[in-house]
């Protein structure tokens, strides 16, 4: 049974985590709220206060667990896609420990991290097809096995996350929106507003957010003022349309592809909506859902922990001179 640890600073999370097979030890994650301010997430502040968290959320793991760096079998980190400055602080750490350690490197790839994540503490991966979304992804994945991967369709321009995130800020909700505007639209009417379902019946897998994140600014601009009510239908409105295009299109890819189970991972997914929307939807299609528990879903490490154990299992090792890629690609 192999114990992995593995660091995961792509974005604005700083996140360690220590598994040993099936079992998460640690799991940290260390969230940067300053960004708000700035209304995104600003990379040199990012990357500063990765060195500021990686090594204490590190030693915390360590401690908590008794586990001792000689007991690591792998130090993992994810090299891409991500903010170049803020992977390198992570991918430095976990290099300069497992040559430290005399044990392998594994660098991950972020959106394998999440793909995975709902299969986390099993060891086989069945055929799906995987939605992954996030604040920086859309996309539609037929998943085969562990590194058989196939993109099936793609966002042509904002991620859904960076819809939520982008209507939150119109709204003048906080960062991140998702969760803003989810506890909103609770509240909220969905059929008040008729908002575009970009791309639905476009015929490919590809999806399209910027559109409608502009139908909410222009119907925002009508109002003389943002009521509480206004607020509330606008959130519910638009997470019907982002929800409507997700689980149609996606239950579509899977009967296309004949994969009998569907997938979903990434911070959306977190979304209470649309997880029942999916779980609905697949139901009524014959498929079987699988969706990490909520903590899995927005960034941590120990999805990639997970995707290294699988890779480790299989072999894999990186090179420790094997640079960061921020455009890093799935397949
Ligand atoms: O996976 P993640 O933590 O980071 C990336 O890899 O991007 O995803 C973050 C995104 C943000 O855009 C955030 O607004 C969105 O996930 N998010 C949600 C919810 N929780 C997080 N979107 C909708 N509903 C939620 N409950
Ligand atoms: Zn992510």
């Amino acid at each position: 049974m192999s114990t992995i640890l593995a660091i995961e600073t792509s974005c604005d999370e700083t996140a360690v985590a220590i598994l040993r097979g099936p079992e998460l030890l640690a799991s940290e994650v260390a969230s940067q709220t300053e960004h708000e301010a700035y209304g995104g997430v600003v990379p040199e502040v990012a990357s500063r206060n990765h060195l500021v968290h990686a090594p204490r959320l590190l030693e915390h793991a360590l401690e908590t667990t008794g586990v001792a760096l000689n007991d690591i079998d792998a130090f993992a980190a994810t090299s891409g896609p991500g903010l170049a400055s803020s992977l390198m602080i992570g991918a430095s750490i976990a290099k300069g420990l497992a040559l430290g350690a005399g044990k392998p490197y594994l660098a991950v790839n972020h959106l394998e991290g999440h793909l995975l994540s709902p299969f986390f503490g099993g060891d086989a991966i069945e055929r799906n097809v995987s939605l992954i979304v996030s604040g920086g992804h859309t996309l539609l994945v037929e998943v085969r096995g562990v590194n058989d991967y196939h993109v099936l369709g793609r966002t042509v321009d904002d991620a859904a996350g960076e819809a939520f995130d982008k209507v939150a800020k119109l709204l003048g909700l906080g960062y991140p929106g998702g969760p803003e505007i989810e506890k909103r639209a609770a509240n909220g009417n969905v059929a008040r507003f008729d908002f575009p379902r970009s791309m639905l019946d476009s015929g490919d897998h590809n999806f399209s957010f910027s559109g409608l994140k502009t139908a909410v600014r222009y119907r925002l601009a009508e109002f003389p003022a943002r009521t509480e009510q206004l607020v509330d239908d606008m959130s519910a409105s638009f997470q019907r349309a982002v929800i409507e295009v997700l689980t149609k299109k996606t239950v579509r890819a899977a009967k296309e592809s004949g994969a009998s189970a569907v997938t979903m991972s990434g911070g959306v997914s977190c979304n209470q909506a649309l997880r029942k929307e999916m779980a609905e939807r697949c139901k009524a299609a014959g498929l079987e859902l699988r969706v990490a528990p909520p903590r899995l879903c927005t960034d941590n490490a120990a999805m990639i922990a997970f995707a290294a154990s699988l890779r480790f299992q299989a072999g894999d090792r990186s090179e420790v001179s094997e640079e960061i890629d921020p455009n890093l690609a799935l397949v």
